[in-house]
């Protein structure tokens, strides 16, 4: 695939950071833009960022695999330490899934949504995933966004189910894509959201506010899979810690917990 590789300086907003950003490394290869920042959290320092134009071990949610063709994609990890009581923690995934609708829609043409948890999706097909994974690190926790985001892929990059799930901004948008600019935006919506959830009592309140304007799924049909059982019903909420509350067909209403639940596209 003809790509323009990612330089350091693209990755960074012309505007300042506080505090993501601090550190940028930017790898041709990495088993996991993830699992680098969790092995070296001792030594890059808070608000490090990692790029990579290509994962040979690329990290989804539960245990999945997350691909993508060398120089197609956004593959960014941001590490933040922090305390272990901190507001930061619960809301990661869904600060990152926020951030990176944000980020699309200020660069592109495409508008994305959220696809409860944290899929960034558009018209009903996956652009993107957020894994968020914490250790401790002495007495903080080191905490790690991953985002991936598909930007250059063409429908035949999307092999299997993909082929009718997936989709890429070269797919949505109208406009030549750059993957640049994107990464800047996104390092800049994180850094603001970073921000304005750990040092404003309103923080996390207007987060829930930015995650619930961009997803539609409270009044969805869905199905889910937990435990090895499947679920039918319709969504009508989501708590504060980011479970789905589904009103089953079979009866009663019940919560998900988004790190153990999959759902049907
Ligand atoms: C999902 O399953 O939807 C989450 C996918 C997250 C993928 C990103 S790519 C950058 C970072 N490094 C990884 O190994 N995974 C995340």
């Amino acid at each position: 695939m003809p790509y323009r590789p990612l330089k350091p300086s693209d990755l960074l907003p012309k505007g300042p950071l506080r505090r993501v950003g601090q550190h940028v490394y930017l790898h041709d290869s990495l088993p996991s833009t993830n699992a680098f920042l969790l092995a070296e959290a001792g030594s890059v320092g808070d608000g490090a960022v990692v790029a990579a134009e290509y994962q040979t071990a690329g990290r989804g949610r539960l245990g999945r695999r997350w691909e993508a063709p060398r120089g197609s994609s956004l593959l960014v990890s941001i590490l933040l330490i922090e305390p272990p009581d901190s507001p930061l923690l619960t809301p990661a995934a869904l600060l990152a899934a926020v951030a990176a609708c944000e980020a699309v829609t200020a660069a592109t043409t495409c508008e994305p949504q959220i696809r409860w948890p944290n899929d960034v999706v558009c018209d009903g097909r996956k652009l993107g995933g957020v894994l968020a994974e914490s250790r401790p690190l002495g007495r903080k926790r080191a905490l790690v966004l991953g985002i991936g985001l598909n930007c250059l892929q063409h429908r035949g990059h999307f092999a299997g189910d993909l082929a009718t799930k997936a989709t890429s901004l070269e797919l949505e948008c109208t406009q030549r894509v750059e993957r640049g600019p994107i990464a800047a935006a996104l390092l800049a919506r994180l850094d603001a959201w970073i921000a304005e959830v750990s040092q404003t009592s309103e923080g996390p309140v207007a987060l829930w506010r930015a995650w619930r304007m961009r997803c539609p799924d409270v009044g969805a049909r869905v199905t889910l899979h937990h435990d090895a059982r499947t679920y039918t019903g319709t969504a009508v909420d989501v708590t504060d810690e980011g479970h789905l509350i589904v009103e089953l067909d079979e009866g009663g209403r019940r919560v998900f917990a988004a790190e153990t639940t999959t759902r049907d596209w």
